[in-house]
């Protein structure tokens, strides 16, 4: 890599008909991360992103809403990038795809494409909605599996025998948008010749441009051959038109990378920059885009092959990262771990998701699990605990005992130079995105930094007037330690950062690294970070339950069906997997601190379990004592803040505060199974 390097970074452009959650957090953070790690070590590097704008989904909500796509679309926009800021994600540019920029880079690039004839035209037969008068896109029919018979199956696939199929094969097809039985329908559609690309493809995935597990992975697409690619959709359909091609448009997915494009090119035009030292077939800047792993044929295949027709170049990298699970599940709206960016910032601290995915993320595309005790106790300990206690430790003696100043000694170059010779591992780590390595590196110079302080107890020796030369150095080489540290958090945690740049009268760049405060007059300590307070994180959770959408009411609207619909079927395999028992409240009890849960033994006659049941805003402990209820007797046990809970037992409500245990009919005894 060139000395000077000047990179461009892009995250994936967010739907604009939907909110920022958790799984979209992942992504944006990685890049933030990466964009703050490039730019304090100097170098220049801009990060674009924008919301997706195209395509059915938004064209419909829009419709739902009764507002113009446009309208929708700008409304998202904000919100996403307020969402987006709030969590210190900080993009030079957040656009959207909508915009007269795409518009013209996306005719340019067909134009180009077409006149070097890598577009053709064929006639092709779809299912089409004739109430609706659309043709539909594979998720909006549903039917009966052609396979297996499930009933009420994706247009494109069966959840219960896992077959695939064209919507067209799907027996008793319906239009999700209009319930109208679909016809088949004929309709000419543009193609892109992605095959006419396969030897630049393979040659590019193996450039180092992907990771080697995804580079593998890449090989089954040859080996299953490229296909030709439809770019083109019906009217009507939110999207631009292709140019001499009335009511036809491209198809989001042609515009939304082109959109990565356009969002650069609106923010050079505002910014002196030249658009084609990053973007023209032989510019010399490094251009990486983050990914999911879900999107990786869109940006491994089709995108570089885009790029490379239309005479522009290609990524340098395309980083492609993993799910995100909560407590060890794919997310969801009723256990509530769906989790939207603004929920979460309602209740907790961005810094300590920023630190958490941090102290998990690598370079693989392997799914990274938010599990909540472990947050708690991370942030907690690493960064309340190691980090901020090593300042706090040390802060009040120079405030008090030394004027605020910091010893003109350094007491143990060599612990110090410790600390300065990680620099390169570090930022080694940080670049190849192995932010858990360096964070576990990070933390490991903290655990020193504090028995440093441990051994030489400047509480103690403060006391001795002989020694308060000593405690000065001690003291000060404990704030340089912190320094350091933070100067390594920096692109993690920005806030913290800036809160320490405020304390040390100082500005943290990379090269701030060589240098060690000595006689350098500090600020008094504020505190720089509250502990995670597991009560916000069910806060949170629960939340998160009451932000699932309102179902239309499909059967009588004063039950609480009509707002809580049934679930997806499940197979009865599934079913019987959960082992439900009945059990007698032997004993219940209060929780001290918790707002929510009250902790009950669970007879099930031969065996007790424990189990903290969130049933407190609606029964009373004393109530309870002697009832016989139903529970789910072989859930994994869940380590809480408050101690194990071995099962969860069976409550009905409305939503809310509003709960009812279910008590079985007399006869039945402890332990019983529920069939
Ligand atoms: O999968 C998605 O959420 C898409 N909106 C990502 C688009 S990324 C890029 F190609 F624009
Ligand atoms: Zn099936």
């Amino acid at each position: 890599m060139s000395e000077n390097r000047r990179i461009l970074v892009t995250s994936a452009l967010p739907y604009a008909n939907g909110s920022i959650h958790l799984g979209h957090l992942l992504e944006h953070i990685q890049t933030d991360i990466w964009t703050r790690f490039q730019r304090l070590r100097g170098n220049e590097c801009y990060s674009v992103c924008a919301d997706d704008a195209h395509g059915t989904p938004v064209m419909l909500k829009a419709q739902e809403l009764g507002i113009t796509p446009e309208e929708m679309v700008a409304r998202t926009r904000a919100e996403h990038h307020q969402d987006l800021l709030d969590f210190h994600v900080e993009y030079d540019n957040y656009y959207v795809t909508h915009s007269p920029e795409n518009k013209a880079l996306c005719e340019e690039i067909y134009t180009r494409l077409d006149n070097a004839g890598y577009i053709s035209k064929r006639t092709i037969n779809q299912l089409y909605d004739p109430q609706k008068e659309m043709f539909l896109p594979d998720r909006f029919v549903k039917g009966t599996c052609p396979s297996c018979g499930a009933e009420d199956q994706n247009g494109d696939s069966c959840d219960v025998c896992g077959a695939t199929y064209s919507p067209t094969e799907v027996k008793n097809p319906r239009s999700v948008v209009s319930g109208a039985t679909p016809v088949l329908k004929e309709s000419e559609h543009f193609f892109f010749d992605l095959p006419k690309f396969e030897d630049m493809l393979k040659g590019w995935i193996r450039s180092g441009a992907l990771q080697e597990e995804m580079a593998n992975k890449l090989q089954e697409w040859f080996t299953e051959g490229l296909q030709q690619w439809d770019i083109s959709r019906d009217a009507p359909y939110f999207g631009f038109e292709i140019p001499g091609a009335p009511n036809k448009f491209f198809y989001v997915w042609v515009d939304a990378p082109v959109g990565y494009m356009a969002s650069f090119k609106n923010f050079c035009d505002q910014n002196n920059l030249e658009f084609d030292d990053f973007w023209g077939s032989d510019s010399e800047a490094e251009l990486y885009h983050f990914i999911g792993k879900d999107i990786t044929y869109f940006h491994c295949l089709f995108w570089p092959a885009m790029l490379e027709g239309a005479g522009y170049r290609k990524p340098t990298g395309v980083n492609i990262h993993g799910f995100v699970t909560v407590n060890g599940a794919k997310m969801s709206k009723s256990r509530g771990t769906f989790i939207k960016g603004r929920t979460y910032l309602d209740h907790l601290n961005p810094e300590y998701l920023r630190y958490y995915f941090a102290s998990k993320l690598g370079d693989s595309v392997t799914d990274i699990d938010l599990n909540f005790t472990d947050f708690a106790q991370k942030v907690n300990s690493d960064l309340v605990g190691k980090v901020v206690n090593i300042a706090s430790r040390c802060a009040s003696f120079i405030t008090k005992r030394f004027d605020g100043k910091l010893s003109d000694n350094v007491l143990e170059p060599e612990l110090i130079a410790e600390f300065q010779n990680a620099a390169d591992t570090i930022a080694d780590l940080f670049e190849r995105r192995r932010y858990h390595q360096a964070i576990r590196e990070i933390m490991t110079l903290a655990d020193k930094a504090n028995q440093f302080i441990d051994t030489n107890a400047p509480w103690v020796t403060i006391k001795d007037e002989t020694k308060q030369q000593f405690t000065h150095d001690v003291c000060s080489l404990g704030i340089n330690m912190f320094r350091l540290l933070v100067i390594y958090l920096k692109p993690v945690l920005p806030v913290l950062a800036e809160k320490a740049e405020g304390f040390l009268n100082d500005e943290f760049t990379w090269s701030s690294l060589e240098t060690v405060l000595t006689g350098h007059a500090i600020n008094k300590f504020k505190p720089m970070m509250q502990r995670v307070e597991m009560e916000k994180v069910d806060a949170m959770v629960d939340d998160s339950k009451e932000n699932l959408e309102p179902a239309k009411p499909t059967v009588n609207p004063d039950s609480p069906l009509g707002k809580d619909p049934i679930s997806e079927t499940i197979s009865f395999d599934d079913f019987a997997k959960v082992d439900l028992r009945i059990a007698r409240i032997a004993n219940a009890e209060h929780v001290e601190k918790a707002d929510k849960l009250l902790r009950l033994e669970l007879d099930l006659g031969g065996e007790t379990k424990q189990v903290f049941a969130g049933i407190k805003s609606a029964y009373s402990p004393e109530a309870l004592i002697g009832k016989h209820t139903v529970m789910v007797a072989n859930l994994a046990p869940r380590k809480m803040r408050f101690g194990m809970s071995e099962g969860m037992v069976l409550a009905a409500g409305p939503g809310g505060d509003e709960l009812y245990i279910l008590e079985p009919h007399e006869g039945a005894l402890p332990g019983m199974r529920v069939k």
